[in-house]
């Protein structure tokens, strides 16, 4: 007598259960294990099988067992005939089915949130100078004669601290001399210091003087001009640090600003940290002109 591998019963048993609803595990063990020959399992499968495929109700099934005299069965009333022939959601439409209410959180999500994209302070910059700053100092930063020259290094001359350019771009020209200032920049700039209204008078551009520009936007245009226009490479010695603390997309005092932790005026006291969770020390900007510090040694 042949050995019917045990998988295969193993299967045959799986299937007939799937198919009567019996539970898998000791439905008919003894059956099973008996006849165990292929022929016996193949039409208990088929058999079972068969009430199962035409599941339109128990009208079918007793006309076919039942002898011709049998009473003809009873019409479905129009609601459980329509019930019937009304079609099932396919299989296939169970999966994307089974994602709607992520489809509906995503949805809600998109609408609560503000449409902002992550953006960094040289994208920001770049499009603030473009709207703001170029019809005086020019797209590419060589100035005119309404607008110094800030590319080729020379903004960097005169602002060797990040601090003092964001200080003279928030509060502009003329709250300088109001405050008798007469040099903006570096007391001891290369190349000659910057008098106040030596050129003409640069507008005021912080919301708290009268300017147009956020926190956000001022601190990014001011990178934009030391970065994009003005030539620091953010990969040198003598720029690397500023860059990674004030202009990166990961720049822990841009993300302080745009969660309005703080504010320019602020910063030096916000207590902000570095990747590394050291303080930065940030010299004040505060919420008047002053006079701009030396380059650091
Ligand atoms: C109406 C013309 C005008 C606009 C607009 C303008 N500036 Fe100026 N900017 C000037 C003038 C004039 C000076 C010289 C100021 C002085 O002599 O006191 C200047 C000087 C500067 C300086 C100092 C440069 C240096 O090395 O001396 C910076 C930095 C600067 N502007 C940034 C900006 C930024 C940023 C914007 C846009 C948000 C902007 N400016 C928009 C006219 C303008």
């Amino acid at each position: 007598m042949t050995e019917i591998p045990e998988h295969l019963l193993k299967r045959s048993r799986e299937r007939r259960s799937q198919l009567t609803g019996t539970p898998a595990e000791g439905a008919e063990p003894a059956a099973d294990a008996a006849g165990a020959e292929p022929v016996s399992t193949v039409p208990a499968t088929t058999a079972a099988a068969a009430p199962a495929v035409p599941n339109t109700g128990p009208g079918s099934r007793v006309a076919g067992a039942a002898p011709p005299a049998a009473p003809a069965p009873k019409p479905d009333s129009p609601v459980v005939a329509a019930a019937k022939r009304r079609t099932k959601i396919p299989f296939w439409a169970m999966a994307g089915l089974s994602l709607m209410p992520l489809w509906g959180f995503m949805y809600v999500r998109a609408l609560t949130e503000p449409p902002e994209v992550a953006e960094d302070p040289l994208t920001i910059g770049a499009e603030v100078y473009a709207g703001v700053c170029s019809s005086c100092h020019l797209a590419d930063g060589a100035g005119s004669g309404s607008g110094r020259q800030l590319n080729e290094g020379e903004v960097l001359a005169t602002f060797p601290n990040i601090e003092d350019q964001i200080r003279f771009v928030s509060f502009g020209t003329q709250n300088y001399q109001n405050e008798g200032i007469d040099v903006y920049g570096d007391p001891d700039r290369e190349g000659g210091v910057h008098e106040t209204n030596s050129l003409g008078l640069m507008p005021a551009q912080s919301e708290a003087a009268g300017g147009g520009l956020t926190d956000v936007e001022i601190l990014s245009v001011v990178c934009d001009e030391r970065y994009t226009i003005g030539g620091a490479d953010p990969e040198s010695d003598e720029y690397a640090e500023e860059f990674e603390q004030w202009c990166s997309e990961e720049s822990p005092i841009f993300v302080a600003l745009e969660a309005e932790e703080t504010t320019l005026a602020e910063l030096a006291d916000a207590g902000i940290v570095n990747a590394e969770g050291s303080p930065i020390e940030i010299l004040p900007i505060g919420d008047a002109p002053a006079p701009a510090s030396p380059a650091s040694p």
